[in-house]
């Protein structure tokens, strides 16, 4: 059974760009221990419940995790939660009832897992975190989380801004799109900026509101943005989909994005690396999607009981409209 079989070697790859915190053992649970658990063919079996599908970022990461558990011989169960955590707390207990050997998912909001983690636990399958943590008292709830460091992306945007604007005097202002409310990259992408804006009192967040990291609500909540500011220096939306759908209402409304007002976005999808290049995105903090490969050695390592890193951070840049052209070509996402 899955939980018996070999452990493959583990990629190199994932050792060099992890940051390890701490380590945790979980212990074997095969399906010959009586659990049923696992295929019958001897493969592992990965639920994986994924956020949605709500912009360009989550639908390279549902390509990167579709393919990878192909390639890497795992069965998977994908459950899309459509962006609400309930569908997603129903997609774990269904996980859960059908045995399966681990679970992966990336959750929608921070608050409210325990008592469905705890569950899994009780149910002796070990979690994984994928793309956003949870926040929780009980790190013994999950083995491990990979993903960004989002803190650090709204850190780089901040650093972006106030270098841009550093010979200027202000007021600078600054209307930003936040992403799910409640959602981990909201949160900590909020967080991060505003750290490094706070030093300065010439930049003013004159308008935050949630766009739901979607094109069609950046745009809505740009389009209101507008009408209630005449004097918007720079948005700072923390996808580039509400990005994009803000350049939108930006150009509806008879100005220049990048130019009468700067943008700042994350995630580095193709499209905004065109938006760059076109000159109508300034800067573009990249958080990187393609997390399948990673993801599956976890799900090896945690289904054969090995000690796993507590948190595994990818490796991300910054993108200016200087390097856009040359990057456009090569962007995987
Ligand atoms: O959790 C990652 C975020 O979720 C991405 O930045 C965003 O595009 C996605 O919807």
């Amino acid at each position: 059974m899955a939980r018996r079989a070999a452990v493959l070697a583990v990629s190199v790859a994932l050792l060099a760009s992890s940051v390890l915190t701490a380590c945790s053992t979980q212990a074997p649970a095969s399906g010959t221990d009586g659990s049923g658990r696992g295929d019958s063919d001897g493969k592992i079996t990965l639920g994986f419940a994924q956020v949605g599908a709500e912009s360009g970022w989550r639908t390279a990461n549902t390509k990167s995790v579709q393919e990878s558990a192909e390639k890497a011989g795992i069965t998977l169960k994908f459950s899309d939660a459509q962006q609400k955590q309930e569908n997603q707390i129903k997609a774990i207990r269904t996980f859960i009832q059908q045995k399966v050997d681990v679970i992966a998912f990336s959750p929608v909001v921070e608050s409210g897992w325990d008592t469905v983690l705890r569950e899994a636990k009780d149910a002796g399958i070990p979690v994984v975190l994928t793309d956003r943590a949870v926040d929780t008292k009980d790190p013994s709830l999950y083995k491990s989380f990979l993903g960004s460091d989002f803190v650090k992306e709204g850190r780089s945007a901040g650093e972006w801004l106030t270098a841009e604007y550093a010979k200027e005097n202000g007021p600078v202002n600054i209307v930003e799109l936040q992403g799910t409310t409640g959602s981990a990259p909201a949160n900590d992408r909020k967080a991060g900026f505003a750290e490094v804006i706070k030093g300065d009192d010439k930049f003013k967040i004159v308008a935050s509101q949630s766009g739901d990291f979607t094109r069609a609500k950046g745009k809505e909540v740009m389009q209101a943005f507008l009408k209630s500011h005449k004097d918007i220096d720079v948005l700072y939306a923390h996808n580039d989909d509400m990005a994009l759908g803000a350049i939108q209402a930006i150009e509806a409304a008879g100005k220049k994005p990048g130019e009468d007002i700067k943008v700042i976005s994350i995630d580095g999808i193709k499209d905004a690396f065109v938006a760059m290049n076109q000159g109508k995105i300034n800067v573009v903090v990249e958080c990187n999607p393609l997390l399948g490969d990673q993801l599956m050695d976890l799900v090896k390592k945690v289904a054969a009981g090995e000690n796993v890193p507590t948190r595994v951070e990818v490796e991300e840049g910054v993108f200016t409209q200087d390097q856009a052209a040359e990057a456009l070509p090569s962007r995987k996402y």
